[in-house]
């Protein structure tokens, strides 16, 4: 099978082509939000996988929208995930980090009273678990130039500690509706200045920040997240310039010798006649490096994309959250266990690191 062939991402020789996707899981439940000791069992029971690529992992306090999601600001976060790549090292795996800000989806209640950052004062109108229960989010503050530069050196100081912390490397989660794709979005980027109107402004802010990455890591050890066709959330909606937007990104990528572009398909129906049918073979033809692919894909529609050659890996999210140990599952043809999404958000071991490996006959 093509999913379990070796692949090369950057400089690091993967075993094979599953990926586990980034999955925040709320588990980093102290004032710090410092990884835990259950956080490092979690991802060592997944070290299996090609590559794991962690949970949405915020840059600052700023870009902060869930209880309970780890940081990348702090030495004792750092300390934290040390003991997560150790684990997982320790078990033969390889993992990067994924870097993060959530922008308009979050709630004052995370800013001691504050307005979250935006491009743009759009309200993205979602409900938000705050530590005293559930919110509606509010409308944003618009993003000043300081707001930017300091977004950007919050980016590449994550992404030093990134390195401090021993991962493989890092993603920038410019994907789902968060902070970048807020930027790239004409129905919540409203800005007149150098950040908003044409396509080279709407991605300016984006491309400010893989380049302060770029100063302080090498480009093969860094991926970035895409979800072209995210629509009808969050306040973001396609509109005829969306796909432009998206094609003028991937195409600049090609020039940074990244470790890989991560595309997600549309992962709830998206009701658009802008929407394109083939994610994965539309950016195909445009980027030269290595394309990691995700949405709904199981064994059998991972490997038929990896034949027809529309991408060299195949990223799994829910199924990775049952089947700690899905790549040996893949290999043997064994059953894949479902979790019941009551668990993916809540709190301690159970529905976390109780989900056994499959063993025959039990
Ligand atoms: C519980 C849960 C948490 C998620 N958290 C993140 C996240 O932190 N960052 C991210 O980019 N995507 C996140 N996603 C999206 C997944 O990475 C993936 O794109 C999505 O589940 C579709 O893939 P799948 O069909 O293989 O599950 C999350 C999904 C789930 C189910």
């Amino acid at each position: 099978m093509k999913l379990l062939e070796p692949v090369r991402i950057g400089n690091l020789e993967l075993t094979n082509r599953i990926i586990m996707a980034p999955m925040t899981r709320c588990r980093a439940d102290n004032p710090g939000r410092v990884p835990t000791a259950l956080i490092a069992e979690y991802y060592m029971q997944r070290a299996g996988a090609g590559l794991i690529i962690s949970e949405g992992t915020v840059v600052s306090r700023k870009g902060i929208g869930y209880i309970n999601t780890p940081g990348l600001y702090s030495v004792e976060q750092v300390g934290g995930w040390k003991k997560v790549t150790r684990a997982v090292h320790d078990a033969g795996g390889r993992i990067f980090t994924q870097l993060w800000h959530v922008g308009s989806i979050s709630h004052p209640d995370f800013h001691d009273g504050e307005l979250p950052f935006a491009p743009s004062a759009v309200n993205p109108g979602l409900p938000i678990r705050t530590p005293s229960g559930r919110k509606l989010t509010v409308v944003p503050k618009a993003m000043t130039e300081d707001d930017i530069r300091q977004t950007v050196s919050d980016f590449k100081n994550a992404a030093i500690r990134a390195m401090e912390a021993g991962f493989d490397g890092l993603e920038i989660h410019s994907s789902n509706g968060y902070l970048f794709h807020q930027f790239f979005s004409r129905s919540t980027n409203l800005r007149g200045d150098q950040y908003g109107g044409s396509v080279e402004n709407r991605t300016r802010f984006y491309f400010e920040v893989l380049e302060a990455i770029l100063s302080a890591v090498p480009g093969e050890k860094v991926g970035t997240r895409l979800n072209p066709m995210y629509h009808g959330r969050a306040g973001i909606f396609l509109d005829e310039e969306s796909l432009p937007t998206f094609e003028y990104i991937v195409r600049r990528l090609n020039d940074y010798g990244l470790a890989y572009l991560h595309l997600s398909r549309p992962f709830f129906p998206v009701d658009s006649p802008l929407l394109i049918g083939d994610v994965p073979a539309h950016f195909r033809k445009i980027y030269k490096g290595h394309l990691m692919v995700n949405g709904g894909y199981d064994g059998e529609s991972g490997e038929a994309e990896l034949l027809a050659g529309k991408a060299d890996s195949i990223c799994f999210g829910k199924p990775f959250i049952a089947n700690p140990d899905l790549p040996e599952r893949i290999r043997r043809g064994y059953p894949w266990a479902e979790a019941h999404p009551g668990i993916y958000y809540s709190s301690g071991p159970e529905g976390y690191t109780t989900f056994p490996a499959y063993e025959p006959g039990k």
